[in-house]
């Protein structure tokens, strides 16, 4: 089932989002070689907790730490270390924070010092992947609209979307329904409606789609272990159609 929100709803939502934005544009300050994972993780907490918010992903399912830190061919739910990180080094931070009852759910990809041309054309399609998913988030689309449009804009780059880990709605839950996969077919899916608030997130591989889980239990790495990245926004359907909640105003 999913959970329409009202415009007062929305408004508490966008509060949460900016929260993260804000967040997620201090730590892209400090990401540079040498600094750990981890200190990025503590640095995340304590941001959060400064604003009032508290981590959402702190204890969810048992996940111990604030941030998702995954770096290289690493794709998503890479746990904070004291691995410094090193110059090349692409990283995806994602983050999400609840704040008076509503959350908030976005990720980017960083990269640390000077990356490759490969590294860099990765992260620019997996972005604009992203907003072209997100143009489709208007009322009287279909979910498969979104996937598609994801889908589509990867594939013409010659690189791959991950297909075992999906976006979803957010609201009072991180997670609700529907689903939202990064791949699909165009019309296809329920009829996307005013009030829903999806996370749109594609994961993007460099090369073949097939991801695994490390004995860590959470860390999903490239199965041929080459490069992936992430981005992530929370979106509002509304009558002006999609509002990027978690762009930074
Ligand atoms: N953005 C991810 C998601 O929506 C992050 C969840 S990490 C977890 O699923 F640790 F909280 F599971
Ligand atoms: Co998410």
């Amino acid at each position: 089932m999913v959970i329409l929100k009202l415009p007062q709803e929305i408004e508490k939502m966008r509060v949460a989002n900016q929260i993260v934005a804000r967040i997620l544009k201090e730590l892209e300050g400090h990401v540079k070689p040498g600094v750990t994972t981890g200190e990025l993780d503590r640095l995340a907490e304590k941001l959060a907790n400064k604003e009032g918010a508290r981590a959402a992903f702190k204890g969810y399912m048992g996940y111990p730490y604030s941030l998702c830190t995954s770096v290289n061919s690493e794709v998503v739910h890479g746990m904070p270390s004291e691995r410094a990180l090193n110059e090349g080094d692409i990283l995806s931070l994602d983050f999400g924070v609840s704040y008076r009852g509503f959350f908030g759910d976005a990720a980017v990809t960083v990269a640390v010092g000077e990356i490759s041309q490969k590294a860099r054309r990765l992260m620019e399609v997996t972005k604009s992947s992203l907003s072209e998913g997100i143009a489709k988030a208007k009322a009287g689309n279909r979910l498969g609209d979104i996937s598609a449009a994801v889908q589509s804009e990867v594939e013409q780059a010659g690189f791959s979307v991950v297909r075992d880990f999906v976006g979803h709605g957010i609201g009072r839950s991180m997670h609700e329904d529907p689903q939202i996969p990064n791949y699909g077919v165009k019309g296809r899916g329920i009829e996307l409606k005013e009030g829903m608030v999806f996370a749109i997130e594609p994961m993007v591989n460099e090369d073949g789609y097939k991801v695994r889980i490390l004995a860590d239990g959470w860390t999903v790495v490239t199965e041929d272990g080459k490069l992936s990245a992430h981005f992530e926004h929370t979106v509002a359907i509304t009558a002006n159609g999609p509002e990027i909640l978690s762009l930074l105003k």
